[in-house]
């Protein structure tokens, strides 16, 4: 006979925290929220952290360079989606790697030659009203001159006047050396009374403009996670299937971290790539998943992941538990796995930090996610709805909205996520195509959540992540109680009057 797990398996829903002494030193200027995402020696420092517990799906609908980008800086890392060719996720991964806080690749560019009807159509066309002139007019050509605004006069100037004849020359602008610190074109921006520092190569090519306002920008980002060499981290997902070809492009392109990105991650095939990885690519970590028990985690642990992702059917898009009836409740699933991440910590010595992945809803179900013991956060739904992420904004029943759609869906054919062998494709959808409520920038959204996490830290009396996994107080609620969690009893005012 089947073994029957009576237990009730629970979701965050279930669960409220009980508060517990808040002293004087629980501010949330005093919250840190860093958090391990490798596995680590017990007195030793993991080689990767992040300052905020959060990491991004690996989806197409979520997860490209421009999220990965954003969500870096603001101290997470995202996973760049596998369900693409190997050539264009390898380039999104250069693209972050790539990527210098405040040095930007210019993106509008002519040659000497062009009208200035060109530029003002270069202008309408990209946004941008710094245009670099370059030889080739090419984003790395050799530097010219710059064209802004005081160049020309739409009023006065012939429309057929040349670049070159109105453009501000090389010989009258301030450059800087390529390898300087952002610091240092800082310092030479405000010395000169700049808006604009062109950085040039020792061929006096162009590699990129440092802006005063960026500059600025940059110091809003206190929290951005960077490797040893001052670039953005950045992960990508992968598959058990191609791993072989794929695993050594992403390694080229300067990937840090790697996670198969799988639907049931308890398999022979994860062992297998765990092992292809760590005997061919030493310097990358990678992630396996997604588990919902004790004896998955140890498989994965044993096999030599270096964090485990947890969660079969939680996800927002997600129809799993519908079509195939397996799956856990989340927080059911992250108590045991947790629980076995301690008990392999105390017997070998390595910690191997665990994520949650996929059903959050709330901000407070971040905070009790971690409270039952996760060690960072999948999140799909959550980022779809920001303006960074890939898909399109559109208006619906007079609402914006984002496109947001799972791997499992139709619109993704990701099979090697849902892949059990046999033929090679998507066999009936585990995912749904759906629209979510347009939300904004990034980093709004996050600073207001993050906001709220610290604050029911300082309710908890906890001051850091480990803090509020081991010293907070969780209680289950009654259906009953759940009404009385929101206003009740009363009529609530129509905020339009
Ligand atoms: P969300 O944050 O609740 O939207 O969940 C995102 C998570 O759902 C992802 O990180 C995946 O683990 C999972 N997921 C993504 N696409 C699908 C799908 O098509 N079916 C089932 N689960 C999915």
């Amino acid at each position: 006979m089947a073994k029957i797990i009576n237990e009730v398996s629970r979701t965050f829903n279930e669960y409220l925290i009980i508060p517990g002494l808040t002293t004087k030193e629980h501010t949330p200027d005093n919250v840190n929220l860093q958090t391990p995402v490798v596995k680590f020696k017990k007195g030793e420092e993991p080689k990767i952290s992040i300052n905020i517990p959060f990491v991004s799906a690996i989806m197409q609908s979520v997860s490209d360079d421009g999220l990965s980008i954003a969500l870096a800086k603001e101290g997470g890392v995202s996973f760049i989606y596998g369900s693409q060719s190997i050539e264009t996720q390898a380039e999104m991964v250069k693209s972050v790697k790539k990527y210098k806080a405040g040095f930007v690749t210019s993106r509008a560019n002519i040659t000497p030659e062009a009208s200035l009807l060109e530029v003002i159509e270069l202008k309408n066309k990209t946004g941008f009203s710094n245009i670099g002139v370059t030889e080739d007019g090419t984003a790395n050509g050799k530097f010219l001159g710059l064209v802004t605004g005081r160049d020309y006069r739409t009023k006065t100037d012939a429309y057929s006047k040349k670049v070159k004849d109105f453009m501000t020359p090389i010989s009258d602008i301030v450059t800087g050396k390529d390898g300087i610190s952002l610091n240092e074109a800082n310092d030479i921006i405000w010395e000169n009374k700049l808006n604009t520092l062109p950085i040039l190569d020792e061929n006096e090519h162009l590699k990129y403009f440092v802006f005063r306002k960026d500059y600025e920008n940059h110091k809003m980002h206190p929290n951005e996670v960077l490797d040893s060499q001052k670039r953005l981290i950045v992960g990508a997902g992968i598959n058990s299937r191609d791993h072989k070809e794929r695993v050594p492009a992403l390694v080229e392109a300067g990937v840090d971290l790697l996670c198969i990105d799988s639907s049931d991650g308890f398999s022979e095939w994860q062992k297998d790539t765990i092992s292809y990885i760590k005997e061919n690519h030493s310097n990358v970590f990678i992630g396996a998943g997604n588990v919902v028990d004790r004896e998955g985690f140890m498989y994965l642990a044993k096999a030599g992941a270096d964090f485990i992702k947890v969660g079969v059917g939680g996800g927002s898009i997600c129809i799993t538990r519908e079509q195939k009836g397996i799956g856990r409740g989340q927080a059911t699933a992250i108590i045991e796995v947790a629980e076995a991440r301690d008990e392999y910590f105390a017997q070998t010595g390595e910690y191997i930090p665990i994520c949650s992945d996929g059903g959050i809803v709330q901000d407070y179900h971040m905070t009790l996610a971690l409270a039952m013991g996760a060690d960072f956060l999948m999140m799909g739904r959550y980022f779809a709805r920001f303006d960074e992420s890939p898909t399109r904004k559109l208006m619906v029943g007079g609402n914006y909205v984002k496109e947001y759609w799972g791997e499992g869906s139709n619109r993704a054919r990701n099979w090697q996520r849902y892949d059990m062998g046999g033929n090679n494709s998507l066999k009936f959808e585990e995912g749904v195509d759906s629209y979510v409520p347009y939300a904004g920038k990034l980093k709004d959204n996050l600073d207001l959540t993050i906001g709220k996490i610290k604050s029911t830290m300082c309710s908890c009396g906890v001051s850091t992540v480990k803090e509020l996994q081991t010293n907070s107080k969780l209680t289950l609620v009654s259906s009953t109680s759940i009404i009385e969690g929101g206003a009740h009893d009363v009529i609530v005012k129509d905020s339009s009057n």
